[in-house]
């Protein structure tokens, strides 16, 4: 049956079906094409968009202005400093007039029930653009990714999530993995291994679609990885956890030693960014200072020809756009 998704929101890869999944992708490459090519879209001309920021954004924000207007759309940005938005207005009214206004809307936020009542308030899509426990839109990108580097069909790939394996981003690569039949192991401390729920639920898509899921703590679980992935420690609002943090992920960094015992030169390495590599932003040199090296990776690797987290960061606008153009395109 053929795909539509005009009119859905994207809240989490779990409300998608495998093909719906590979259409949205599908969709991302053949817009990339046509932008690499230079064609200028009218897909989503006639469209206003609204982009909610409370947590602080590059890629995502400017993959979806870039995206809307790449498409001949309009966009506007808010955040809860410069908008009454939770404030002084809730976010099932904000909700309810910006529906009146626009034709989609991209939340980012810190909980996942603001996303569901924004999307079962507003009569118009929602898109997620990072909760706490969710990151939708990475998901797309890193698979996109992931396909552009390897010749393997992605049921017989493996993705290794390396260090906080229960944080947003982790648990949209389970989300994605398992739907796609893609092989996904957790590597981090027991700690912060991923949720039994989440778990169980990846298990029991996989049974249908062959994926395996698996978590641990020893380095033998990324042997034969076509992807290692990782992510910062303390994500945004987990800032007082970085001592603890250092502590149990330090054994869980991507070195160079790490990518060799995947015993395969062409793993690719992903991060969603952004990433602490080195010592040259801020926050990591004044950690640094208190005694924390909050390095993810080392620059090894994220400045290796295995890295692609420069493809990665821009496939993110080419798959929020498929997903603006699916589900409120003029397709
Ligand atoms: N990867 C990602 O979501 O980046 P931003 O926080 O810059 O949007
Ligand atoms: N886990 C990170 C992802 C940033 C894109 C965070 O939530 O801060």
């Amino acid at each position: 049956m053929a795909v539509n998704l005009k009119g859905r929101n994207f809240l989490t890869l779990k409300d998608f079906t495998p093909d719906e999944i590979r259409y949205m992708l599908n969709l991302a490459a053949d817009l990339k094409s046509k932008k690499r090519a230079g064609i200028r879209g009218d897909l989503l001309s006639g469209k206003n968009i609204v982009l909610l920021f409370e947590k602080t954004s590059t890629r995502t924000r400017c993959a979806f202005e870039v995206a809307v207007h790449d498409e001949g759309g309009n966009v506007t940005f808010l955040d809860s400093k410069s908008s009454q938005m939770g404030k002084k207005e809730t976010m099932v009214d904000t909700a309810k007039v910006l529906g009146r206004f626009f034709d989609g809307i991209e939340y980012r936020g810190y909980d996942q029930a603001v996303v569901e009542g924004l999307a079962a308030n507003a009569g118009v899509p929602v898109w997620n653009g990072l909760t706490d426990i969710d990151h939708p839109t990475q998901a797309l990108a890193d698979i996109m990714t992931l396909m552009e580097n390897t010749k393997k069909p992605l049921n017989k790939c493996k993705l290794v999530f390396c260090g906080d394996t229960r944080n947003n981003v982790a648990y949209c690569l389970m989300y994605i993995c398992c739907k796609l039949g893609i092989h996904y192991v957790g590597w981090g401390p027991k700690e912060l291994a991923p949720a039994q729920d989440v778990v169980d639920y990846c298990r029991a898509v996989g049974k249908e679609t062959g994926a395996v899921i698996e978590y641990g703590d020893d380095l033998s679980l990324v042997k034969g990885a076509d992807a290692l992935y990782t992510d910062i420690w303390a994500s945004m609002g987990e800032e007082d956890k970085i001592p603890e943090r250092v502590k149990l992920l330090t054994p869980f960094k991507v070195t160079k030693e790490v990518l060799a015992a995947t015993e395969n030169d062409d793993c690719i390495f992903l991060h969603c960014l952004p990433s602490f590599h080195d010592f040259d932003t801020t926050m990591a040199a004044e950690q640094m200072k208190l005694g924390y090296d909050i390095r993810e990776v080392t620059d090894d690797v994220f400045l290796s020809p295995n890295s692609k987290v420069f493809d990665e960061a821009e496939n993110r606008m080419h798959t929020i756009k498929a997903v603006m153009v699916a589900t409120i395109g003029n397709l």
